[in-house]
């Protein structure tokens, strides 16, 4: 039996939450995205996407600005 890798997500500094690994994204309702042959995803952070919940780069034409790691609470 293999051992499954764990699913990775990595906070961008003023950006998305870049998701890597097989995941199941739904809307509130169940529905699923199709996700198929897509290793990772970029969830938007900002709000401001067109595309949401993925990210569109649209983060960087509003200047969202978010820490990606706040002081003190990271191992
Ligand atoms: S984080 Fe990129 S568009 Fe929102």
């Amino acid at each position: 039996m293999s051992e499954v890798s764990p699913v990775k997500v990595t906070v961008r500094p003023n950006g998305p939450l870049r998701v890597e690994g097989p995941i199941v994204l739904t809307d509130a309702d169940g529905k699923e995205w199709d996700l198929t042959g897509k290793p990772a995803v970029s969830l938007c952070r900002c709000g401001a996407s067109e595309k949401r919940p993925f990210c569109d780069g649209s983060h960087n034409r509003v200047g969202f600005q978010c820490a990606a790691s706040p002081a003190g609470n990271l191992t």
